[in-house]
């Protein structure tokens, strides 16, 4: 049976309003918020380092620029995000030793490697789509600071995911042994960008009470079935082949009917095993490591600047 608080606050959840940080919420709330923030930074950190392979190695100084600003607007959103669940009382420092020490996650896309320039045009072209599928329905979030943190987010996404699509069409459009560098890239990168929506909703343990406190506007498969239905006439577009023999458009219901991804390399990536998930973490705790200094400056700094005041 509900207490009259939690009650009080599932009306206003019902109704639509924001809960911003100094509302009562139920201890659940909060926890699946940190949760969910929190891996969602972590996810747009250590989304960095795929593309970050390639900017010293970019074809061409305009696509350098590109990709330069694209990863430097994914830490942006990091810090963004960082700072909206430091709003429900978790310190960034706490939330990135949990990922250091594989207590949070972050998006299993980022477990793969990115082997050839083509990688860099299907990583904004399905990553960041995917994303932006994911993250629009989230600016309606019952949480106000991660609303609104979501809409500057979702701004620079669709930049994020045309300079991806132009350089898959620089690539279609270029020599043979380049359409086939796209071809390759869209073939490694299909379905674990489908795995980027979650479980199937039969296995997601937390949508139910997620969607009932509006954490999580549309389920897992929902949105995975608007990105394959959004995305398939993209791939024609660009000549390229999607790597599923059964899809096909489904007069019946309107959508297409697709392969899901296979599942227990799903769970194997997020359970730590991936192709790049050791590196991606070696990466992360020497930069952490590397980076104390500064923020022990920085500390000590702040502290005299207050002594300075006090004196
Ligand atoms: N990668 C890693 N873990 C995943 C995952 C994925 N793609 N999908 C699901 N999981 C995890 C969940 O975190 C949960 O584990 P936990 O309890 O340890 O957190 C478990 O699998 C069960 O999944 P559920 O569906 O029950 O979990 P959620 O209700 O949290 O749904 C989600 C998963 C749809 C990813 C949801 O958390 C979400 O919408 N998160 C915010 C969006 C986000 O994180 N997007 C990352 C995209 S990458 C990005 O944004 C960077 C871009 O700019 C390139």
């Amino acid at each position: 049976e509900m207490s009259p608080e939690d009650r009080a606050f599932q009306d206003r959840i019902d109704a639509g309003e924001k809960i911003e940080p100094k509302d009562y919420m139920p201890e659940g709330y909060r926890k699946t918020l940190i949760r969910q923030i929190g891996q969602h930074a972590h996810s747009e950190i250590v989304g960095q380092l795929p593309e970050g392979n390639w900017i010293t190695r970019a074809p061409t100084l305009e696509r350098k620029a590109n990709l330069l600003a694209k990863v430097q607007d994914e830490a942006g959103h990091g810090l963004y995000l960082y700072c909206a669940a430091e709003t429900l009382g978790v310190s960034r420092d706490d939330l990135t030793e949990q990922l250091l020490s594989g207590k949070m996650k972050y998006s299993s896309i980022f477990n793969y490697p990115t082997l050839t320039w083509a990688d860099m045009g299907a990583v904004g072209w399905l990553v960041d789509g995917a994303a932006i599928m994911n993250q629009v329905p989230l600016q309606r979030t019952s949480y106000g600071p991660y609303a609104r943190a979501m809409v500057r987010i979702c701004k620079e996404e669709s930049f994020h995911q045309r300079q991806g699509f132009h350089i898959m069409m620089a690539m279609v459009n270029g020599t043979a042994e380049q359409k086939r560098m796209a071809q390759d890239a869209l073939n490694r990168f299909w379905y674990p960008a489908l795995m980027m929506f979650g479980p199937s909703d039969k296995d997601s343990v937390h949508s139910a009470q997620s969607m009932a406190w509006k954490i999580k506007i549309n389920t897992n498969d929902e949105l995975r079935q608007k990105f394959v239905d959004e995305t398939v006439p993209q791939a024609e577009y660009l000549g390229l082949t999607i790597p599923d023999e059964a899809l096909s458009w489904n007069e019946e219901t309107g959508h297409y009917d697709f392969t899901e991804p296979d599942w227990s390399e799903f769970f194997d990536v997020i359970a730590g095993n991936g192709p790049c998930n050791t590196d991606r973490l070696n990466v992360r705790q020497k930069a952490w490591d590397e980076g104390a200094w500064v923020r022990e400056a920085m500390v000590a700094h702040a502290e005299k600047k207050r002594a300075r005041k006090l004196a």
